[in-house]
């Protein structure tokens, strides 16, 4: 119960990651808004939480839209009592163009960033983690174009998702620096592949997946709980003296 009495604001909560962040949020005791563009899927997690016996509220979010931030973390303080925890997770994967990856991936972090290390340090301090990915490290293999004299990257993504989840790393460690001493800690996440619907369209065959796989040392995908337990150390008070970082969860993928 590191989280007792505290309260969360999960974006992207409808599903994956997200959605096993705020059940293990409301395991170790905080009471969790579950925010999603997808205003059903926030509602299903939301009700997963109370079954968890965790309080909780959902509502729609997207992240896109400032005000809707703005709003999102407003509307936690005021149904839940306070803002302690920011999870700002919600992003998409492949395949949706570089307007809306850079979009929902990055500014869709920065207007997490602006609004709610400003709420909480004028509120006394708090904790943020941000999902970024081992391609906010790295550059993804495994994503090669099939002919490499086509121009496959707009379709493909690879480019557009690597370039926003660099830019959350840098995000994470700027606003670290600007929080510092206004008891905000702000760190980042960076999970391998995870076995959640944004992969499924690349691990649909046992071949992609076997593929996939072989990308970790490991050799297996990540499950959503394993990210949350490392958000979740990130956000307690185990963390007290860790700011700015960018935190591996990817099986040794960016040990080589
Ligand atoms: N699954 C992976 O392999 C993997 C790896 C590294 C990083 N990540 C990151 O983890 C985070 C969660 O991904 P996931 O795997 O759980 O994916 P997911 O597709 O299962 O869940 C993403 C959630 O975000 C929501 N969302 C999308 N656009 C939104 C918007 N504009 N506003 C609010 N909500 C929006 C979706 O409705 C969905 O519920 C993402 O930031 C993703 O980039 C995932």
């Amino acid at each position: 119960m590191r989280l007792e009495g505290k309260a969360a604001l999960v974006t992207g909560a409808g599903s994956g990651i997200g959605r096993a962040m705020s059940v293990r949020l409301a395991q170790e005791g905080a009471a969790v808004m579950c925010a999603d563009i997808d205003e059903e899927a926030a509602q299903t997690t939301a009700a997963q939480v109370a079954e968890h016996g965790g309080r909780s509220a959902a509502m729609r979010l997207d992240v896109t839209v400032e005000s809707d931030v703005q709003a999102a973390l407003e509307r936690t303080v005021e149904q839940l009592g306070s803002l302690d925890a920011l999870l700002n997770n919600a992003g998409v994967g492949g395949g949706f163009g570089w307007d809306r990856t850079l979009a929902v991936n990055l500014t869709g972090v920065y207007y997490g960033l602006v609004y709610g290390a400003h709420l909480m340090a004028r509120r006394g301090g708090g904790a943020i983690v941000n999902t970024a990915s081992v391609a906010g490290l790295v550059g993804l293999t495994g994503t090669q174009p099939s002919d490499p004299t086509q121009a496959e990257e707009p379709a493909l993504g690879a480019g557009a998702y690597v370039a926003a989840k660099h830019g959350v790393v840098g995000l994470t460690r700027q606003f670290a620096l600007t929080y510092a001493r206004a008891g905000v800690r702000i760190n980042a996440i960076a999970p391998g592949y995870i076995d959640t619907p944004m992969i499924q369209n690349i691990s649909g065959t046992p071949q992609a997946r076997g593929l996939i796989e072989s990308l970790h040392p490991m050799g297996r995908l990540g499950r959503p709980e394993e990210i949350a337990a490392a958000a979740t150390f990130l956000l307690s008070d185990d963390a007290s003296f860790i700011n700015g970082v960018t935190l591996p969860v990817d099986g040794g993928y960016t040990a080589r």
